[in-house]
């Protein structure tokens, strides 16, 4: 009786470890990349909370995902910090496997790469002095605005208010010395690297107003169908687990979103 209890248990064990060594065979199936056994991401590190340098390194939650999603595909993460307008480029010539860099999922640039499930919401925002007589987007008309180059607030701000009337900043945090040094009249970027901006630098504000919302996604090269399909799978597992949302709190406290619901 014992006997057939241990032989049972055995053969237990033994499906144990088979059905976890195939789980574990099907989530790390290789998927190939531009550098064997590396996963290359672009990012612009100019970007915070998403991506800025530290130290010797760069941090941020865009870092963190890509970190993520290189563990769970087995792979070791090389971060390329380029200029925000080459990151398409590079990913759809194969310099690199992913852009991660707050991007915006646009229909334009789905011409070019393809892009992953959502993972956050951005939304285009406005600085200004906080003297400013600029009090919504209509306000905008005529005047002076500091865009990053190549982002989607310089794509909307050229298309709404004309390119003569938009200044391209190589970053946002050169944007708002612009803005400081009244070369421009506010500053169009995403709300969390312009909640940082703000909060580091006296005497702006960011308008109630939100200009545009969009969705951030990751984008990789068209033919790059295997690591669309691995990638996706590994929001989805970030997502469910909860470390996506962990991510987050670690750079935007939770008692900022708290004051934000209660400001709508
Ligand atoms: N969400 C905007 C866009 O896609 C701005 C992103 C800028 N990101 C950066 N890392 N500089 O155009």
């Amino acid at each position: 009786m014992k006997k057939t209890f241990l032989s049972i248990l055995a053969a237990l064990i033994c499906m144990t470890m088979v059905f976890s060594m195939t789980a574990f065979a099907a989530e790390a199936a290789p998927v190939s990349t531009v550098e064997e056994g590396v996963l290359n991401i672009a990012t612009n590190a100019e970007f915070p909370p998403y991506e800025f340098k530290e130290g010797d390194g760069f941090a941020g939650i865009d870092i963190e995902i890509a970190g993520a999603i290189a563990e769970a595909l087995g792979l070791e993460l090389k971060v390329n910090d380029v200029e925000f307008g080459s990151i398409i480029g590079g990913v759809q010539s194969g310099k690199y496997d992913i852009g991660i860099a707050g991007m915006t999922k646009t229909e334009e640039r789905l011409q070019s790469v393809n892009f992953s499930e959502t993972y956050a919401i951005g939304v285009q925002v406005i600085i200004v002095k906080e003297d400013s007589d600029i009090q919504t987007a209509d306000d905008l008309v005529g005047r002076k605005i500091g865009v990053q180059q190549d982002t989607t607030g310089d794509i909307y701000c050229c298309g709404d208010f004309g390119d003569e009337n938009v200044t391209e900043y190589r970053n946002g945090a050169e944007a708002v010395q612009g803005l400081i040094a009244g070369k421009v009249d506010c500053v169009v970027i995403d709300n969390e690297p312009a909640k940082s901006y703000v909060a580091a630098t006296e005497g702006l504000k960011i308008l109630d107003t939100e200009y545009v919302t969009e969705e951030y996604a990751i984008c990789i090269a068209k033919e790059s169908e295997d690591l669309l399909a691995a990638i996706n799978g590994v929001i989805k597992d970030l997502q469910e687990s909860g470390k996506l949302q962990e991510i987050v709190d670690k750079y935007i406290s939770a008692g900022e979103e708290a004051e934000e619901e209660e400001s709508k």
